[in-house]
């Protein structure tokens, strides 16, 4: 996601526009930029990196006007440069235009406008967009407005738009569909636009939220304008905003962490947008695609990571292994890189990583690259170290991730790897037809079966204050369900400062039993599936010697339910996806403990979003 401000009216546009993309940095901050209407001139300033660098370097420039478009980005097309970095121009640079989201169909679109005879300067998809709205203007001969609506029409994909021109200065377009804008109504006829309410608070609390497919244009002085994709206008409907700014920051949210942990619905669904079909059954992840044959004809895949990312990983060793039946490998990168491991041109590597700069992973690529793997990578920010080394990789898209406790880059790299295996698994029949296209269903419903599942916030918050003073936990699971547990247990300890472990149930007979007694909470996930009754029996082991169990089951469950201290029940889903799932109430659990026991859960103490030193 990125952040988007924009400003007409007769105050200076420039100010206002700076300090609301400050206030929008948590939204991405690969680069920022800024253009200005100005006695008959459009004024274009961008910059990698933060918005500081963009005020620096604008500072010896035009930045007067009254109208203006800001943009602080999070790349999902193109490198973080000044290049891609928005505002983008038409070719003519009498448009200009700054996007927040993904233009799916961009490279057909892309491929029509070059046959035209137009080059472009970025690899973004932003950039097509403005030519198409351009070429549109130009051959209809219609107004902005119009142009914009006609080219939305002909796009795919997810956009918040915000475009202005030096042949029609009076007016500001906007649009938006699945990305948010909001309508900031000023009160001396002016106009405020952003992703968010953060930077309009301060100058007005009289706002629209844009609807999916609408178009506004904005006059100074004029009443806002209101359209349909279809052209049908429509009344905005002005609401009264009660929030304060520090919340708006957070979306509402107390914390980055709850609100990343809330936004996984729609992160998720942003991470297979795109890239699979269940009703045609394909999945199609571009990135890896020709390496994909590399894969099936490996010796064996190694998955390299750290943390939360390494438990990524060893769900996609299940799911390597039991639906594509290939030969998989996890390792932890810090390990692997001084361990003079064993590697040939024969193996593929994947490093997996949010932030793709952890030192160890990184340096663990390299050492692979140079012994002749093939390395590939799913990160999560775009033109990131290790994204840059990879010979190829699939992005999660799960947009900016500030919590230092990561929560959807983990569901979205799960995403990711589930992707991976099925399409392999197609690739090498070792799944039919129906079974693989069953498997896209159950993916493309998990969504909403995590905003199922995040509803039963205040169940969970209760059951988090009856441990919010323990001093140790256990972390149960079997099958893929035992990464899930030690997720579980890393995101309670760094937040909270718990001591807990995660086991696969089984091996709890091998020595952690003894720390079982009355003092001991032991999660457990005991989902149906193959090993059910197994981990019930685990379970009955805990309960013989008073361990407190709290039980993630399947809705309708009833035998466990009957021995647990507390159940947390998720919808049924196909059990390779039940990681999706499961490990939602652990995150939600850590968080409200943490919240109880005042601990800095965005920040907590020791720890970095990113680890770039060994
Ligand atoms: C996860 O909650 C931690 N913040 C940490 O373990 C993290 O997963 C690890 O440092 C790896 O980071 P990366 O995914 O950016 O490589
Ligand atoms: N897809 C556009 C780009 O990569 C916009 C990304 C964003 O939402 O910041 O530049």
């Amino acid at each position: 996601m990125c952040g988007i401000v924009a400003y007409i009216g007769h105050k200076e546009a420039y100010p206002i526009i700076i300090k609301g993309l400050k206030r929008l940095e948590y939204r991405g901050y690969d680069s920022a930029g800024i253009a200005l209407l100005n006695d008959g001139s459009l004024n274009v300033y961008k910059k990698q990196g933060k918005v500081a660098n963009l005020e620096e370097y604008s500072s010896d420039k035009d930045r007067g006007g009254h109208s203006g478009i800001g943009h602080t980005r999070w790349a999902t097309h193109g490198e973080p440069n000044d290049i891609n970095a928005h505002p983008h121009l038409s070719e003519d640079e009498d448009l200009a235009i700054i996007h927040n989201g993904i233009i799916e169909n961009y490279d057909s679109i892309k491929k029509e406008l070059l046959s035209k005879g137009y080059t472009f300067k970025s690899d973004t998809d932003t950039e097509v967009l403005c030519y198409l709205i351009n070429d549109i203007r130009k051959n209809t001969g219609t107004k902005l407005g119009e142009a914009v609506r006609l080219a939305l029409q002909q796009v795919i994909g997810a956009y918040a738009i915000v475009v202005i021109s030096k042949s029609e200065p009076d007016k500001i377009i906007a649009a938006r569909k699945s990305s948010p804008l909001v309508v900031g109504i000023g009160h001396e006829g002016d106009f405020y636009l952003a992703s968010d309410a953060t930077p309009i608070v301060e100058y007005t609390k009289r706002v629209v939220y844009m609807n999916d497919e609408e178009i506004a244009v904005l006059r100074a002085g004029e009443e806002m304008k209101l359209y349909g994709i279809d052209d049908v206008e429509k009344t905005p409907y002005v609401q009264e905003l009660e929030l304060h700014l520090e919340a708006l920051e957070k979306g509402g949210y107390d914390h980055f962490m709850l609100k990343e942990i809330h936004e996984q619905p729609r992160s998720i669904e942003d991470c297979f947008r795109g890239r699979m079909n269940a009703e045609k059954g394909w999945v199609s992840l571009g990135g890896i695609k020709e390496y994909e044959q590399k894969m099936v004809n490996a010796n064996r895949i190694i998955m390299i990571a750290c943390g939360t990312s390494w438990h990524a990983c060893l769900v996609g060793e299940y799911l390597f292994e039991d639906l594509a039946r290939i030969n998989v490998e996890v390792e932890y990168a810090s390990e692997f890189r001084y361990r003079n491991p064993i590697i040939t041109e024969n193996d593929v590597v994947i490093a997996v990583s949010q932030s793709g700069e952890t030192a160890d992973t990184l340096a663990a690529l390299e050492l692979a690259k140079s012994k002749g793997a093939t390395i590939l990578g799913i990160c999560n920010v775009v033109g990131s170290s290790i994204s840059r080394i990879t010979d190829a990789g699939s992005y999660t898209h799960a947009g900016p991730e500030i919590g230092v406790a990561s929560t959807k880059a983990f569901t979205a790299q799960v995403t990711v790897l589930t992707l991976m295996a099925l399409s392999l698994a197609k690739r090498k029949g070792t799944i039919s037809e129906s079974e693989f296209r069953t498997k896209l269903s159950e993916l493309e419903a998990i969504p909403q079966k995590v905003q199922q599942i995040l509803e039963k916030n205040d169940k969970i918050k209760y059951i988090a204050a009856q441990y919010q003073n323990a001093s140790n936990a256990l972390y149960l699971g079997r099958g893929s369900s035992f990464p899930v547990a030690l997720e579980g247990a890393l995101k309670l300890k760094e937040i909270s400062y718990i001591h807990a472990e995660g086991y696969p149930a089984a091996e709890m007979k091998h020595g952690p039993i003894a720390l079982i007694d009355e003092e001991m909470p032991v999660f457990v996930i005991a989902t149906k599936g193959t090993s059910y009754e197994k981990v019930v029996s685990n379970i009955q082991e805990v309960k013989a010697r008073k361990g407190k169990i709290i039980a993630i089951v399947t809705e309708g469950d009833v035998q466990v339910t009957a021995i647990a201290d507390h159940v947390i029940e998720i919808p049924e889903v196909d059990e390779h996806l039940v990681p999706l799932l499961a490990t939602i109430p652990f995150q939600l659990l850590s968080y409200h403990i943490a919240v109880m026991r005042k601990c800095n859960v965005d920040q907590p103490r020791n720890l970095a979003k990113s680890v770039t030193v060994e």
